[in-house]
């Protein structure tokens, strides 16, 4: 595993944006796996900037979503659909067609996951996987127990990422109770993985996810065993990771 760390989460933002850039840049029509919430949005930003400058192109790029919550539709406000709408894809040159998500509205769930996890099969898997990681170490909405053996599938979610999500809501009631997430199984498979961490609230999830034992009830602490993970976080995020003595490139 490759760690970067930066100042603060604007240098952590155009760190991850370079990763990011990189993979379209060597190879245009690459596969990207893309993560909602709050850590990625600096980079989005970044992405879109060097996009409207006319030095990058997601022309050819195929992107597929981590995951979706059950019940809303792409213009909800909430549903993930519009949040990739709002913060990259309706800034950037990729094709509306090239965008997939899990679709919340789908009426049979298990047909929805199969056709998801062909989809990718059939763009040929993912190049570079985004993640962020949850409080509890969820990534997706892998939650904590879950088997690591899963691909598309459903989750109901649990109270602390209910609470975490809250945010994004009105009022917690709003939170939908259940989402698609790709598994832990699809998430291993990319080629390539970078996972983005902000925040001293972050800097002990980090650590146990990066340093700790691998263990179901951490689902991130997988990402331990695959080949190709970059880690790159601010200065707040790593904190623990490196007094640990975690060796950090740059
Ligand atoms: C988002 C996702 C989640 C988030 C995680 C961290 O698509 O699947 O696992 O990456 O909850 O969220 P933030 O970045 O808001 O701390």
């Amino acid at each position: 595993m490759r760690i970067y760390c930066a100042k603060d989460y604007e240098g952590m933002s155009r760190r991850a944006a370079n990763i990011i850039a990189a993979h379209v840049v060597v190879d245009p029509a690459c596969v990207l796996g893309l993560a909602t919430g709050s850590t990625p949005v600096g980079a989005y930003q970044e992405l879109s900037r060097r996009c409207a400058q006319g030095d990058l192109s997601f022309s050819r790029v195929h992107t597929v979503n981590l995951d979706e919550y059950v019940g809303l539709g792409s213009e909800h406000p909430q549903s993930y659909r519009y949040f990739m709408r709002k913060n990259l894809f309706g800034q950037i040159d990729i094709p509306p067609a090239n965008t997939h998500l899990p679709d919340g509205l789908a009426p049979d769930a298990e047909a929805e996951c199969s056709r998801y996890d062909r989809l990718i099969r059939e763009l040929g898997g993912i190049d570079l996987q985004l993640l962020g990681i949850g409080h509890n170490g969820h990534i997706g909405f892998n939650e904590p127990d879950q088997a690591f053996t899963l691909g598309t599938h459903q989750v109901r979610l649990t109270q602390s990422t209910i609470e975490a999500n809250a945010r994004f809501f009105a009022t917690e009631a709003e939170v939908p109770r259940a989402a698609y997430t790709m598994g832990i199984k699809t998430i291993m498979q990319a080629r390539a993985i970078l996972v983005v961490v902000s925040g001293a609230e972050k800097a002990d999830i980090a650590y146990r996810a990066f340093l700790g034992p691998v263990t179901p009830q951490v689902p991130a602490s997988i990402l331990q065993l695959h080949p190709h993970v970059t880690l790159c976080g601010d200065l707040a995020a790593l904190s623990k990771l490196m007094e640990a003595g975690a060796e950090v490139c740059g």
